[in-house]
């Protein structure tokens, strides 16, 4: 016994230390974030190149983002290639002390491929072909697609795979997962269930095939579910999730096959990411297997309405508050390597930012514990479909835009914390002591989504909503996968998690017989791994966890008053509500206080060896009664929480604490006597940061 665990212990540790070395091999710990730009030479006057490198290096970036788009010219004519260009770029690069991030151009092939080989381009639902002209709308499972992204991501690995002025690789662009109803993706995707199922008997009891006639005679017979043609109330919602897993497996897959193929050219100091979207509903990062992380692209500002009158300059703070945590659960860390840098093109309409906002976003990633911050794109480009995009630059190539100015004192501001950096500083105990993870994976999402029962329900926020609430009470929140180690954290909890198995309530219960705090919401394991529903009460897996049996769920109309009482407060709901039974040994914490079921149990507490499992049964619009009930959780152990208003965060990392401001609210921070101000000022103001040490 003692010689596994010390075993146990040596693997764990030596995994523990290659992984940080390998991080600070990417990243040393003591430059705490490193910064980039993007930029297309392709774009510019070749005469304009140097000036514009130039520029990048004196404003302070550190590293450029080169050729994501480029195919064109890197294999302008089928099978011949031609680098000089780039290699002008990057030498300008070296010579003026900036480091380079180089792209795989997959996202978008060059004419000359729609033209002699249409069937690299994915077909919609209408079976209809995507062309070029816009990018991500290859066919990532056509083998010829595959075939012509190997040979230019061979070509590419040779040539910059040894050069130590690259420091790592970016594969195609914010990866899709887009549906693909083409032949070879039918295909593709027959071949995916085969291996999955085995038999055509175990897919038609899988998707329940039984109902409506869709029973299969054999594999050839499948194709894939269509939400176009077969209507959105006639789909089987267990062959959609299996195409959404597929989508994502051959995303990951697509992904994977670039990296093995630098891996076998570039030199191991390289790393190797992508960029995802920060809201990613379809590609599944966690699925891949040889990226070193996963980045983030972050563009909160599109026009919407966000927090106070202010807010629709200000951005909405969910994108990188959930992104720059769940993406660490990758690979352990994490960046955003597009920000944007100001007004877009795209949303329904694209107000000025409020000055300073660029600059506490990028505060907002680098707080998150971001180890780089790049940002789409360097100069505001004067024609094609971004043309109102703005950029670092402004249209004269020359002025540094609002953002460019935010960026740059950012980059200046970070210098000085470098010279501030102790190494090994411990997170404070009273911090420590709320440290909370929330455990969520895009399964869930998807087929909650599918099925979500009441419109109320927002199937993408509900576990941002979390986030928000333990972020306000002050907690270090991460997002974890099953797989994760559930005893570093203190609380974990459990938002809506539809589908699950004996093994993972095993884990929670461990968890929980170990001291874990468990906080489950309501809809969480009412459905097995097919989604399918139990043969038995709802939740039944969970029933003896919970210490309660749901004997039914109500919902209600946007204008009807739910109430919910809890001790002597009422709390309003109308989006979903389980009616609980609770057993002898649970407590109840909160009871329905109108409708015909009044008295019925909305939220139960169940002690579990030395921990605790609350349930939480009800869902509300301001989330009001779910903070309290997380308050009276964190207070119960001992600990102490926060009250921070909404659009206010505050993190703590490598020895700083750093607070932004995404209200339209002044937010004066209660700092104690010996805390030493870094940057910024006691009052937050819309747009303000502030970074101290104690
Ligand atoms: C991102 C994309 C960039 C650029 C940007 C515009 O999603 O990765 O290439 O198009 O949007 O906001």
């Amino acid at each position: 016994m003692i010689r596994i665990s010390v075993l146990c212990a040596i693997l764990m540790f030596t995994g523990f230390t290659a992984r940080s070395q390998a991080f600070n091999r990417f990243f040393p710990e003591k430059e705490l974030i490193t910064t980039g730009i993007y930029y297309y030479p392709e774009h510019w006057n070749e005469n304009q190149w140097e000036r514009d490198i130039k520029k990048i290096s004196n404003m302070g970036f550190e590293f450029v983002h080169l050729a994501e788009f480029a195919w064109f010219k890197m294999e302008p004519i089928e099978g011949k290639y031609d680098f000089a260009w780039l290699d002008k770029v990057v030498n300008l690069c070296i010579k003026y002390n900036l480091k380079v991030v180089m792209c795989t151009p997959s996202a978008t092939p060059p004419a000359w491929m729609r033209v002699n080989y249409p069937e690299t381009y994915r077909m919609d639902g209408n079976y209809i072909r995507g062309e070029n002209g816009t990018r991500g709308l290859g066919s990532i499972t056509n083998p010829k697609y595959r075939m012509f992204v190997e040979r230019i991501v061979t070509e590419i690995a040779k040539r910059y795979g040894q050069n130590e002025h690259v420091t790592g690789w970016q594969i195609d662009n914010e990866p899709p997962a887009i549906p693909d109803y083409s032949p070879s993706s039918q295909e593709a995707f027959r071949a995916w269930l085969k291996n999955k199922y085995k038999t055509v008997d175990a897919l038609n009891l899988a998707w329940g095939a039984a109902f409506w006639s869709q029973w299969f005679n054999s594999f050839e017979e499948v194709i894939i579910p269509n939400t176009s043609l077969v209507g959105w109330w006639g789909n089987n919602p267990h062959a959609l999730l299996d195409f959404k897993r597929y989508l994502a497996d051959s995303q990951a897959d697509f992904l994977d096959i670039q990296a093995g193929i630098l891996r076998k050219y570039i030199f191991e100091d390289q790393y190797i990411t992508t960029n995802y979207t920060a809201i990613s509903p379809g590609a599944d990062a966690r699925r891949t297997k040889k990226l070193d992380f996963a980045a983030y692209t972050a563009y909160p500002n599109g026009g919407s309405d966000n927090i106070g009158e202010q807010g629709f300059r200000l951005g909405d703070s969910k994108p990188i508050l959930f992104a720059s945590e769940y993406y660490k659960s990758v690979g352990g860390v994490s960046g955003v390597m597009e920000i944007q840098p100001g007004p877009v093109n795209w949303g329904g309409y694209n107000p000025l930012l409020m000055p300073g906002t660029v600059r506490m976003w990028l505060y907002h990633t680098f707080a998150a514990g971001g180890k780089l911050a790049c940002s789409y794109r360097f100069r505001q480009i004067l024609y094609g479909s971004e043309q109102y995009h703005a950029g670092i630059m402004l249209t004269d190539g020359v002025t540094p835009s609002p953002g460019g100015e935010d960026y740059m004192q950012f980059m200046k501001e970070i210098k000085e914390l470098r010279k501030q950096y102790k190494p090994g500083v411990k997170m404070p105990e009273k911090i420590a002591a709320r440290s909370t993870a929330i455990l969520w994976d895009l399964e869930n999402y998807w087929t909650i989504d599918r099925q979500k029962q009441t419109w109320q329900w927002d199937a993408w926020n509900y576990p941002v909503k979390f986030m928000e609430l333990t972020k306000s009470l002050g907690a270090p929140t991460d997002i974890i996968s099953e797989s994760a180690d559930f005893s570093k954290y203190k609380f974990l909890i459990v938002p809506a998690y539809e589908m699950a198995d004996s093994a993972l309530v095993k884990k929670w219960e461990h968890y929980v017989t170990k001291g874990g705090h468990l906080i489950i919401t309501c809809r969480t394991a009412t459905k097995n791994r097919l989604g399918h529903f139990w043969e038995a009460e709802p939740a039944v897996p969970i029933s003896g966890l919970i210490g309660a049996h749901i004997r039914a769920t109500d919902m209600l109309s946007a204008y009807a008053n739910g109430d919910v009482q809890m001790n002597s407060a009422h709390y309003k709901w109308n989006n979903w509500a389980d009616l609980l039974e609770p057993g002898n040994n649970t407590e109840v914490l909160a009871t329905y206080d109108n409708q015909f079921y009044k008295g019925k149990a909305a939220v139960v507490r169940h002690k579990v060896g030395k921990g605790t499992v609350t349930y939480i049964g009800v869902d509300t619009d301001d989330s009001k009664l779910e903070k309290d009930v997380l308050r009276n959780t964190y207070q119960g152990t001992g600990a102490t929480t926060e009250d921070y208003p909404k659009g206010v965060y505050v993190y703590w990392r490598d020895g700083f604490n750093i607070a932004v401001n995404y209200s339209s609210e002044n937010y004066t921070m209660n700092l104690p006597a010996k805390a030493k101000i870094h940057v910024g000022e006691k009052e937050l103001k819309p747009a303000g940061v502030l970074v101290w040490s104690e």
